[in-house]
């Protein structure tokens, strides 16, 4: 649904120049809730802005349901009437939701079918419509002054979704927000996705955000996506940075000889047989230092961080048991064997 490749932006301003994005390929499927996570200044909102061509990529190609916006004239307000076209249906939620305040919630909302060209009824229809299915049908003619800040993001997602777009692009749309209203903005914006199969590519930098409602995620650092996957994907990947981040378990080693291991385990799979079995197969005692049950992308998993004794080229057979019971393991303190996407 959206596919950039080569994705380059460099700003020139005074003689400087600052790359910040560095040859990004981001792959979105159709329908689905896509999360970009990494730290301030990764790129991450001039990536969402060269995907609606806000700003012009300096380099790359941007595809949105098929059709090359990169090929289309001009940019931001200057846009030719194709890309403004396109534009249209590339819904855009803000973090500091960009409403205007002398205009109703209502009218808020009719902004962009004005510009559309929709005749006053159909606007008021329409609008009407939208704050139904965010749950503001009451507040119609409320200004946004007189909101809360999740009730004002509520009114952000049914402007964006007034030209009835394909695609959400959502920047740190709850990051203004407390925990209770980023929660129930999330779960309108995963009915979104699943009522109007609508694809939803957002930035966070809160990993709660993609453990509730991602089904894939991607790792910026300096203009590039250093990893990417579904997130179950992510979660059987060694190593995986983000796996570990949105899912950690600590637990530190009781003493120097000590080999730590993180098992993850996905679904029914039960990992107490199997410890006990390797502690009765090769007669050693394994302590638990840390264990953590979630719900991942809706689905079940766990992580348990155990200890065996002695260093890791006694532990080789262990392991290499464990790893047999189609556990995933990650030893602690050993530098994975990691082929990260962006690392070329
Ligand atoms: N209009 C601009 N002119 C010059 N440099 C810019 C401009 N916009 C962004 N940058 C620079 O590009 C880099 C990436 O910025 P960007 O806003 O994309 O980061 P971000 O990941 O969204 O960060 P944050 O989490 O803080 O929002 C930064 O070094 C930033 O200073
Ligand atoms: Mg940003």
């Amino acid at each position: 649904m959206i596919t950039t490749t080569g994705l380059t932006k460099v700003y020139r301003s005074r003689g400087r120049e600052v790359t910040a994005l560095d040859g990004v390929d981001l792959h979105v499927r159709e329908g689905e809730v896509y999360g970009v996570i990494g730290q301030s200044g990764a790129g991450k909102s001039s990536l969402i802005r060269c995907v609606n061509l806000l700003e012009r990529p300096t380099a790359g190609t941007v595809t949105v349901a098929g059709q090359d916006l990169t090929a289309l004239v001009g940019r931001g307000p200057r846009a030719g009437k194709e890309l403004r076209q396109a534009r249209s249906r590339i819904g855009m939620v803000f973090q500091h939701f960009n409403l205007l305040s002398s205009r109703t919630v209502q009218d808020n909302v009719e902004l962009p079918l004005e510009i559309l060209g929709l005749s006053g009824k159909e606007r008021s229809s329409k609008a009407l419509g939208l704050l139904d299915l965010v749950g503001l049908s009451d507040k119609a003619k409320a200004y946004p002054a007189q909101l809360s800040g999740g009730q004002k993001q509520r009114v952000g997602i049914a402007r964006a979704l007034a030209g009835d777009p394909k695609v959400l692009l959502s920047d740190e749309a709850t990051s203004a927000l407390d925990p209770e209203t980023t929660r129930s903005i999330l779960q309108l914006l995963r009915d979104l996705n699943r009522q109007l199969g609508l694809t939803v590519l957002l930035i966070t930098h809160e990993m709660d955000v993609v453990k509730t409602i991602c089904d894939s995620a991607a790792l910026m650092e300096k203009g590039r996506i250093v990893e990417s996957g579904t997130v179950s994907e992510l979660l059987a990947t060694p190593g995986s940075e983000l796996a570990g981040a949105l899912f950690p378990v600590s637990g530190e080693p009781s003493g120097d000889d000590r080999t730590v291991i993180d098992v993850t385990f996905h679904g029914e799979a039960a990992t107490q047989p199997v410890i006990s079995q390797l502690s009765r197969t090769y007669n050693i005692d394994i302590s638990i230092l840390g264990a953590a049950m979630d719900t991942v992308a809706g689905k079940q998993v766990g992580r348990m961080r155990i200890e065996l004794p002695g260093r890791y080229e006694e532990n080789v057979v262990p392991i290499g048991f464990l790893r047999e019971q189609g556990l995933q393991i990650d030893i602690q303190g050993q530098q994975p064997v990691l082929v990260k996407d962006g690392a070329k």
